[in-house]
């Protein structure tokens, strides 16, 4: 591999979206943020100069961090912020990895509008295991707030309401003709007919889950998180916040005289409010032949119901690793450590003298296995690192008794207790780990993006109502099962992942619903040194911000 060498200036820049200009962080003045391209075996150094008054993190989603967790980013976790006019650079190596990921602010709500694809491609002399595309378009989903979304999440913290939600949805940035105002601001895929496209579709939204379809076109799925997957065929995607997924697309011949639209808009089973609007992309042809193409039809594609859970479920069993030779699943086939934890949404009391706004005047809260997890005022990995505590975490992440237990039962059974503390779960070197989660929906049933940072994991499992520890781990997918970064748990169900711990350091565990994370749906792992010198992770670089 190469060195390569990127600098991210953060600034505040003017943009207008909806009939609005407001001054947002944004990252060398783009909106979305740059490419960042790298081949496989690449080191990346990535020099971040804050200039905002923010504090601010970046974190590389999906990138495996082989011992250099000093650069994987979210704030308090694996490093202090970044605070204004100071720098700190990101120093890693792309290792077994390529295919298409994305960066974003790891703190509070700032990857709202910082973040930009990360496409990692093949080494050089290595091809696709698919037919090469004529040409490979990233396109970013994303969340407009007219707001600031960094109040928009503290008003919430505050007052223990759900959070005001966005304005719109963007595709690139742009959230297209169905929107006020916004016809001009409209992402358009020009394209020639009968060439193959690679689309790279990352789903960088805050807090929704989306469907996608363009008009009269179907797509080849071919990887999912920077992995390759058994190609499949599907009218419609599904994907959710922090998931990529890299399709095909093969354009009609001769060229249609029509335009088509790209839709996506939520999928959502939960019970608070949510941005329920769609937005719109066009693809076009070029068209040589045709003298004109006005008055054209614009073909609109039909999308699922919001609550389609049926379609979502379909959609994410088709996905099988491609489990060849040469991109093996090395699924581990014994585990020597299995979990079970509990995915929630709920609420806690209202502390005394305020007044709450969450259900039955309390305050919206999240968790795993009942913890709702407190960001440090330090970075864990730090003080892991240097002190092996010091106070600042404790080891005593609850293990959760696999009891009978109705979790998805309507009224749930809602015995939950939520406190806010900084708990971690600690294995050795090397473990191979299963862990469950189950969907508990205590505030009805909803679907979390669960993502594991340092590592991917493949998902053996997945089900409706309550996981059964008898029945359902015969039925595990152990030969080609999806290897992921970022996995929905069922609204009402449940999905079993592995992963052989090789990765030392700090890990962070969280929902990728923003809001989730922020109300304490996290946990971290700490995966202890193995014996031999490259398995130990390495001393902090001499940048690293200072809390
Ligand atoms: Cu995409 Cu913890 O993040």
């Amino acid at each position: 591999g190469v060195t390569r060498h990127y600098k991210f200036r953060i600034r505040m820049k003017n943009i207008t979206r909806l009939c609005r200009t407001k001054s947002i962080v944004a990252v060398n003045g783009k909106f979305p943020g740059p490419r960042v391209v790298a081949r496989e075996g690449d080191r990346l150094f990535v020099k971040v100069v804050n200039h905002v008054p923010n504090n601010i993190t970046i974190h590389w989603h999906g990138i495996r961090q082989l011992r250099s967790g000093w650069a994987d980013g979210p704030a308090y976790i694996t490093q202090c912020p970044i605070q204004t006019g100071q720098s700190y650079v990101y120093n890693f190596t792309i290792t077994g990895q390529r295919g298409t990921l994305f960066w974003h602010a790891h703190i509070s709500w700032l990857r709202a509008t910082v973040y930009g694809p990360l496409i990692i491609l093949p080494r050089r002399n290595e091809s696709y295991p698919f037919v090469k595309p004529y040409k490979e378009v990233p396109i970013l989903f994303g969340e407009w707030f007219n707001a600031d979304p960094e109040a928009v999440i503290n008003q919430s913290l505050q007052t223990g309401a759900g959070p005001n939600v966005s304005d719109a949805y963007t595709l690139n940035g742009l959230p297209g003709p169905l929107y006020n105002c916004s016809a001009k601001d409209t992402f358009k895929l020009k394209v020639k007919p009968g060439k193959t496209y690679m689309l790279r579709l990352i789903n960088a939204a805050l807090n929704d889950e989306l469907f996608f379809s363009i008009a009269n076109h179907s797509f080849t799925v071919v990887e999912a998180d920077a992995s390759y997957v058994k190609p499949f065929e599907t009218d419609t995607l599904v994907i959710a916040p922090g998931q990529t997924t890299n399709v095909l697309l093969k354009t009609k011949s001769p060229a249609p005289s029509a335009t088509f639209f790209m839709l996506a808009r939520p999928y959502f089973t939960g019970t608070g409010t949510i941005d329920n609007t769609t937005v719109a992309g066009i693809l076009e042809y070029e068209n040589p032949s045709s003298s004109s193409l006005k008055n054209v039809p614009l073909l609109k594609p039909v999308l699922p119901a919001i609550n389609a859970t049926n379609v979502v479920a379909n959609f994410s069993n088709k996905f099988r690793s491609l489990a060849t030779t040469k991109f093996p699943a090395n699924v581990p086939q014994k585990v020597d450590k299995k979990f079970f934890f509990t995915v929630s949404l709920g609420s806690n009391p209202c502390p005394k003298n305020q007044t709450c706004q969450g259900p039955n005047g309390t305050k919206f809260a999240a968790s795993m296995n009942n913890v709702s997890f407190a960001l440090p005022s330090t970075a864990l990995l730090q003080s892991y690192f240097f002190s092996k505590s010091n106070g600042v975490f404790t080891t005593d992440f609850p293990d959760f008794p696999l009891h009978p237990f109705n979790y998805t039962g309507t009224p749930p059974n809602n015995t939950h207790v939520i406190n806010g503390t900084t708990k971690v779960e600690v294995i050795p070197f090397n473990t191979s780990v299963e862990v469950v989660l189950q969907e508990t929906s205590i505030l009805g049933a909803e679907s979390h993006p669960l993502h594991l940072h340092g590592y991917n994991f493949y998902v053996v499992g997945q089900g409706f109502g309550n996981f059964d520890p008898k029945s359902d781990p015969p039925k595990f997918n152990l030969v080609d099962p999806v290897e992921r970064n970022t996995v929905g748990v069922p609204s009402g169900g449940w999905v079993a992942i592995r992963f052989q711990a090789d990765n030392p350091g700090v890990w962070l565990m969280h929902c990728h619903f923003d809001v989730h994370l922020s109300w304490g749906l996290r946990m971290a792992w700490i995966i202890l040194d193995g014996k031999l010198p490259n398995q130990k992770l390495p001393p902090p670089p001499s940048d690293l911000p200072k809390c």
